[in-house]
């Protein structure tokens, strides 16, 4: 064992479970207060890691939305999900555990899962990793704020998939409901096994749900099953997918989605082939959910698996993305931030050319024209920049403070779709979220500038909103 606190909860991280080490928590905060990286209007964890959102919902009128966390460290230990709720996007009650992995079934890790509104009481499904850490299905009841009855539906089986068998996804589609699970088969291929359920409420299997894909990695997690205007669309997470296009799935993993029809009965779904859903370079394992309005909405994870971030020693990693409403148009998702957001304005200025900012939590709003660049700077000459060139929008953040990932590269780009369309961009101390081509063109992503303190604006001019922090007080 290490003297160093934080080298021991990192050597520690599959064990360490959060009641038993409350003293920590004081020693986490510190490391992280001071920090010029943790964002205002962004959920992000008090301390430990963030990933994927999990179990959303709304019920009369208010959002629940839980994440995965591993609350000890800045790195992927035993696995909770935290839990938080709003009515506004604007307040938040922090209801601190959602689920502790303390079962037999899922006493080594809480993995990814969702909220399934059926006609009865919300059913949550999720990833249990039992005492042997193999990856089966749970299931459990949602009430009261509580999360209870956890039990056993679906054993990962050792002749379909490798231990990759996670992130259950429960759908109704013609009278009955289906259940995709993201796996990896013995020829380490990404498959989706499909599930529906039997009258006595057991799952069967019905195979593996057949793709128009050409390559779907060794492993696809995170599936979601959503229906939009008359269309059907499986957003995925998949894992090690051949990079054939220079500038797409430039990421170690990638978000990808598919529009078509889905024949569950078969099961398979036809349709286009994957289309990558963000740009940016820290975009992971969304999660989308139909809200009372039937709004579909998406939050995401801001950030990626296996890099190491400039914060990590601060002691949080990672956050959400604010939560985005999603449309078709063209046969391609679209991506806008959710209108209740702009409750979060307060000062707002036109700005053209060099403008010393006063916060780093701001949105920028104007029109992509030709030639635009957009520079956040610092007095070193450190800075981020996005630009439209030639029919391109380009994302570069090599001439950032601290640079991370590198092997991936440091440059992101993707052709304007629609020429002079609207521009959004949010800012929120070290991420930023891109919605250009009226959302059709999303980048998320980090970025690491210290002390930053202007944004210049070359050949356009744009809104600058100063945002208001999010609240979040204890349930
Ligand atoms: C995606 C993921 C899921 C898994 C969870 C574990 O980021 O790997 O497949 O359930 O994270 O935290």
């Amino acid at each position: 064992m290490t003297n160093n606190f934080f080298d021991f909860t990192l050597v520690n991280k599959n064990q360490l479970r959060l009641e038993e080490h409350l003293d920590y928590v004081p020693r986490m905060l510190a490391a992280r207060s001071t920090s010029q990286y943790y964002p205002q209007y962004h959920i992000a964890p008090p301390h430990g890691l963030l990933n994927d959102p999990n179990g959303l919902m709304q019920l009369e009128g208010e959002y629940h939305l839980f994440h995965q966390w591993f609350p000890l460290g800045p790195v992927h230990g035993l696995k909770y999900w935290r839990y938080l709720t709003t009515r506004d996007f604007l307040t938040y009650r922090d209801h601190a555990i959602g689920i502790a992995p303390q079962d037999e079934q899922d006493c080594k890790g809480c993995f990814s899962g969702m909220a399934f509104l059926g006609s009865g009481q919300p059913q949550i499904f999720y990833t249990g990793l039992d005492s042997n850490a193999q990856q089966n299905v749970l299931q459990a009841d949602f009430a009261d704020y509580r999360i209870s009855n956890k039990r056993l539906i679906v054993s990962l089986d050792p002749q379909l998939t490798t231990n990759n068998f996670r992130d259950p996804f429960v759908f109704s589609a013609q009278g009955k409901d289906y259940m995709l699970v993201g796996g990896e088969n013995l020829n380490h291929q990404g498959v989706l096994c499909t599930y529906v359920r039997q009258a006595d409420n057991t799952w069967k299997y019905l195979g593996n749900l057949e793709l128009p894909c050409q390559d779907t990695g060794f492993m696809l997690e995170c599936p979601n099953y959503l229906r939009i205007q008359e269309q059907d669309i499986l957003i995925m997470s998949p894992q090690g997918l051949q990079r054939t296009e220079p500038h797409k799935f430039c990421n170690v993993f990638s978000v990808a989605y598919l529009v078509g029809t889905l024949h569950p009965e078969i099961p398979s779904f036809t349709g286009t082939d994957f289309i990558e859903l963000d740009h940016g370079f820290d975009f992971y394992a969304p999660q989308v959910f139909v809200d009372q309005a039937g709004r579909t909405i998406l939050y995401g994870w801001l950030g990626n698996s296996k890099a190491v971030y400039p914060s990590d020693h601060e002691q949080w990693a990672h956050m959400l993305t604010i939560p985005r409403q999603l449309s078709l148009c063209d046969q391609l998702l679209r991506q806008e931030p959710l209108a209740e957001l702009r409750q979060l304005r307060s000062n707002s200025y036109l700005v053209q050319g060099k403008h010393s900012i006063k916060s780093t939590a701001f949105e920028l709003e104007g029109q992509a024209t030709e030639g635009l660049s957009i520079t956040l700077g610092n007095a070193q000459g450190e800075n981020l920049t996005f630009q439209v060139k030639d029919g391109t929008y380009y994302l570069d953040r090599s001439h950032n403070t601290h640079l991370y990932n590198q092997q991936y590269g440091q440059e992101r780009q993707a052709p304007v779709l629609r020429p002079n369309s609207q521009l959004q961009i949010f800012v929120d101390a070290s991420a930023i979220e891109i919605f250009a081509d009226d959302g059709l063109t999303v980048f998320t992503a980090r970025f690491y500038v210290d002390n930053l303190e202007f944004v210049d604006i070359q050949s356009a001019s744009m809104k600058l909103h100063y945002l208001r922090a999010i609240e979040i007080i204890p349930a």
